[in-house]
């Protein structure tokens, strides 16, 4: 005959259930209001969520009934749910934060160790936001922690390429919980906006507020790998990244095509003197592998060429070597995926820009962090 287990073995089994965003053990976070256990067999549990209505509930309960109903002697598991108290948010909020209660973007912190890629390029519509996507899938599936901020506010489509695109954020408080997909955890400047019609003309005090804000406000939690996906040019937002961010890495998008090269070399000049390193090139949209012959005979739709100039261009002015990380192939599937929210690495594996795509996210992943965060070039006026 089988005995029920104790509230204890039941307290330890919610220990294995963390909340999808805070990504910690429930029972941490003070979410577990109740635990009964009956006689024969049946478990009650009550779940606090931190908001009323959270987007993630259906999920929790999933887990728990889950985690308790694996016990050897359960008969039955029920989840009741509840929600904080503006006390008990406030509790979690402060203990998140380490106790303390300014804000501060964790990952400028001399100790984080969050290595910091942004994606820029010189001009719009050579990829960015595909290749953002798709690295950080790469990079979760690898097993990393991996946090996206969309910090293109003209475009912002990171949410649809990852299929959140009507997704809002939890908010603990002034606490704001990244979407969890695909592995990864997101947040867009655009899920910030009070409505997804509204039209705001961005300048720079608000943009940079804007991105202070995805980085303070956001509960990341340690993050392995931050990607940023920057609007197109050399702006005001990377100005506020390379204030906000010194220790990040930038990676910069071209097609192979001469004249998007040259607008690509000053979006890595801007880098550099922001202090940021220039990790690479990534050559988007490089060729067309011929439907005939195969990829052997390369189609050179948008020009040839591109990546290695702006390689070499950056690595003489810098004094370092910008590799050209990959040449990602044009891929109908690469477009579409972007489009029904399903990233490529995800779907076709094996496709050449798959490939490419992934074979850089490792390279970067296994880069030592030895050379982030170098000082390098001027220093910018009002630091
Ligand atoms: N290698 C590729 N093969 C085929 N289509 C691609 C490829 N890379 C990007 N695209 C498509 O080109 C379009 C522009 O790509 P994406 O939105 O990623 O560029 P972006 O640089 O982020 O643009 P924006 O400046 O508007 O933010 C998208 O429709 C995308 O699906
Ligand atoms: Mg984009
Ligand atoms: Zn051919």
């Amino acid at each position: 005959m089988t005995t029920t287990p104790t509230v204890e073995q039941v307290q330890e089994a919610l220990a294995g259930v963390s909340d999808p965003e805070i990504k910690r053990p429930i029972t941490e976070l003070g979410m577990v209001k109740s635990v009964d256990v009956g006689a024969d067999g049946r478990v009650a549990v009550e779940v606090y969520l931190t908001v009323a209505g959270c987007p993630m509930k259906d999920t929790i309960t999933r887990d728990v009934k889950a985690a308790v109903g694996a016990l050897e002697g359960v008969s039955d598991v029920s989840v009741g749910l509840d929600v904080m108290s503006e006390e008990q948010r406030k509790e979690l909020q402060s203990s998140l934060r380490g106790g303390q209660q300014t804000k501060e973007i964790p990952f400028s912190r001399p100790d984080s160790l969050t290595k910091i890629y942004a994606i820029a390029s010189g001009k719009g519509g050579v990829g960015k936001s595909s290749v953002t996507v798709n690295l950080a899938v790469s990079m979760a599936a690898q097993g990393l922690k991996v946090g996206v901020v969309d910090a293109d506010i003209y475009g912002h489509s990171v949410p649809a390429m990852l299929g959140v695109a009507d997704m809002r954020p939890t908010q603990v408080e002034d606490m704001i919980m990244p979407v969890p997909v695909h592995g990864l955890q997101v947040i867009s400047v655009g899920m910030l906006k009070p409505r997804r019609d509204q039209v705001v003309a961005w300048r720079g005090p608000m943009l940079d507020r804007a991105l202070v804000q995805m980085l303070s406000d956001v509960y990341w939690g340690d993050l392995d790998i931050l990607l940023l996906d920057l609007p197109p040019g050399t702006g005001d937002m990377a100005i506020s990244l390379g204030q906000h961010l010194v220790n990040s890495e930038v990676i910069v998008v071209t097609t192979p095509q001469q004249a998007a090269a040259e607008v690509a070399e000053r979006a890595g000049t801007m880098a550099s003197m922001m202090h940021q390193r220039v990790a690479g090139i990534i050559e988007n949209m490089s060729f067309l592998p011929c439907p005939h012959c195969g990829p052997e005979h390369r189609l050179e739709i948008f020009g040839a060429g591109g990546g290695d100039q702006v390689a070499r261009t950056l690595s003489e002015r810098f004094g370092y070597d910008v590799p050209v990380l990959s040449r990602v192939p044009i891929d109908e599937r690469l477009r579409a995926g972007g489009d029904d929210g399903q990233p490529l690495v995800l779907q076709d594996v094996d496709s050449p820009a798959a490939d490419a795509l992934r074979g850089t996210a490792a390279d970067l992943t296994n880069r030592g962090r030895g050379l982030a965060g170098m000082q390098l070039g001027l220093t910018p006026a009002g630091r």
